[in-house]
């Protein structure tokens, strides 16, 4: 699949983070139509378009509030996303998503890595002092994935999420440089 570079923008002993580009679209906006992967996310009410994913790629491609980066394996195949947003360059803080969008890729390291090098990437690269997460209270591997990470608790925001019967919490977890820095 055609992308924006032959080298991967980070790399990882299992996977690599690269640059997203218009050739990505298609695979991306599909995942948001994909039950199994919006299961615990605030996607999947509303269906997916490539125009939306398209515009979404275009609107942080120019951000420097944002950084996007597509999830490859080791045959350079994109099987996710971890993004990096809502920047903040005064309080120096930055919020975390990750998406393992190809289910066969579920279980094997993917996300817990991907994490990891973003966090590094954030805190080495663009000089952040704090990162965030957020996730449902139902998401249990992305919760510990992230505290696989150093990630702890900061709150829990009471029933935000509408999930098929019931509505469930929000999770809030935090990491700061000077505790990412002691596990190293
Ligand atoms: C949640 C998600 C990111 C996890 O990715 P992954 O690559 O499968 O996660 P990892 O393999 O790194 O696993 C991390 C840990 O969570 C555990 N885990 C993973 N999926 C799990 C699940 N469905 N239920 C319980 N535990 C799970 C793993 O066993 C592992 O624990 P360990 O370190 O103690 O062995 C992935 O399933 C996904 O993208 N889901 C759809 C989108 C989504 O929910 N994104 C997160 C939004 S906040």
């Amino acid at each position: 699949m055609k992308c924006e570079s032959t080298v991967n923008f980070v790399q990882g002993p299992i996977v690599g983070l690269r640059v997203l580009g218009p050739a990505d679209v298609p695979q991306w906006a599909a995942w948001f139509n994909t039950p199994a992967v919006t299961s615990h996310l605030n996607k999947g009410a509303f269906p997916n378009t490539q125009a939306a994913q398209a515009e979404f790629l275009d609107r942080l491609s120019r951000s420097r509030n944002d950084v996007q980066l597509g999830i490859v394996d080791q045959t350079a195949s994109l099987i996710g996303i971890v993004g990096l947003h809502h920047i903040d360059w005064v309080h120096r803080h930055g919020d975390i998503s990750i998406v393992v969008g190809e289910t066969a890729a579920h279980g094997r390291g993917v996300a817990t890595e991907a994490i990891g090098l973003m966090v590094r990437h954030a805190f080495l690269k663009l000089n952040l002092h704090k990162l965030t997460a957020g996730m449902w209270a139902t998401n249990t591997g992305s919760r510990r994935a992230f505290e696989r990470n150093g990630f702890q608790l900061e709150g829990t925001l009471r029933q935000s999420f509408w999930h098929g019967d019931r509505f469930v919490d929000e999770i809030r977890l935090g990491l700061l440089r000077a505790e990412w820095e002691t596990r190293a």
